[in-house]
């Protein structure tokens, strides 16, 4: 890896800039960067504007991006991230570094990587894990590839904040994507518990048992209590779940959450898990994991990328 790094971003919307400008604010020069609607002067103008702010100058083509800059950093939207790679594809080749940190899909992740890859240069799969105007270079970024360590080592040597987190593409996009299933999916069923709560008053107490009982203990006490005894008691909570969704439905609200949960409870009752575990709560999630293993759940591979 070089000491000194050639940048060039592809996009330089809100996150590209507030990258590129704590960058050159930390005494990175000569950044370069390549925008989406180019012809558009409107466009142009607020582009050339940031890359003034960002000490950043602009280029009008991808080959000259390409030939100037060692590495490539996709801050495009995730519905123009293929179209990116494959427009850059043909213009890198050995010694180049695409990072690709838009918020694609692992698939999307992977099939950019197979275009890049297939044209000699290393590919990087990214997260960025934060608001980035509110905190700029120094957002977490998660990288993964063959080449992730290394990459992570030169960004971070240039005032950037990446951990490596896996050798394949599409394992930073996948932990960002499934970290969303938690905090996304907790989010909705928090919405439909304060709504019940609130016509009955009764959200603040909800919300200290809540803390007191579980979510105060630390994440691994709950994860382990909730997971755990889903694998024996799902049958029976379905059916405690089906009384919540009734109530919801009795104050005028869509149990959308509540609905969707009881689907899952029915799931993890028909695994029979119970008898696997013999109707004792396992002592932590991985004994579920592990579970989940031998039954073959995890036998079926994911889709590869055409
Ligand atoms: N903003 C954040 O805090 C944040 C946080 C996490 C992840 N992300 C991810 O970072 C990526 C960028 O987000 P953003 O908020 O910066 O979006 P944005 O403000 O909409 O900026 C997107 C940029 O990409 C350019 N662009 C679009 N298609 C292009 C192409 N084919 N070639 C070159 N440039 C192209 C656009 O140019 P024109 O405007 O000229 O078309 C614009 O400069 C997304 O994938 C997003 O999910 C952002």
């Amino acid at each position: 890896m070089p000491d000194s790094l050639s940048l060039g971003f592809i996009g330089f919307g809100e996150a590209g800039f507030a990258i590129a400008r704590g960058l050159h604010e930390a005494g990175v020069e000569g950044i370069l960067f390549i925008h989406g609607r180019r012809q558009d002067p409107a466009r142009a103008a607020l582009a050339t504007k940031r890359g003034r702010e960002a000490g950043a100058a602009a280029v009008d083509t991808a080959r000259e991006l390409a030939a100037r800059s060692d590495y490539l950093l996709s801050v495009v939207p995730p519905a123009a991230a293929l179209d990116a790679a494959r427009e850059f594809a043909p213009f890198l080749g050995p010694g180049k570094v695409y990072v690709d940190l838009t918020s694609s899909s692992p698939r999307d992740m992977q099939a950019a990587a197979k275009l890049i890859e297939a044209a000699g240069a290393s590919f990087v799969d990214g997260a960025l894990m934060g608001p980035v105007p509110a905190e700029g270079r120094r957002v977490l970024t998660f990288l993964a590839g063959p080449q992730a360590e290394a990459v992570a080592a030169a960004l971070n040597g240039i005032g950037m904040n990446c951990r490596s987190v896996g050798a394949e593409a599409g394992q930073a996009a996948a932990i960002k994507l499934i970290l969303s299933i938690a905090t996304k999916g907790f989010g909705g069923l928090l919405v439909e518990m304060l709504l019940a709560g609130h016509h009955f008053r009764v959200e603040e107490t909800v919300l200290t048992v809540l803390n007191d009982q579980f979510f105060g203990r630390g994440l691994e006490y709950v994860v382990d209590r909730f997971v755990g005894s889903d694998a024996i008691y799902a049958g029976r909570r379905a059916v405690e779940m089906q009384a919540a969704q009734q109530l919801l439905e009795e104050l005028g609200i869509d149990p959308v959450m509540v609905r969707a949960t009881v689907e899952r409870l029915q799931w993890s009752a028909s695994l029979d898990l119970s008898a696997k575990f013999g109707g004792v709560v396992p002592a932590g999630y991985r004994e579920v994991v592990r579970a989940w293993e031998e039954i073959g759940l995890f036998d079926r591979q994911p889709r590869k990328p055409e």
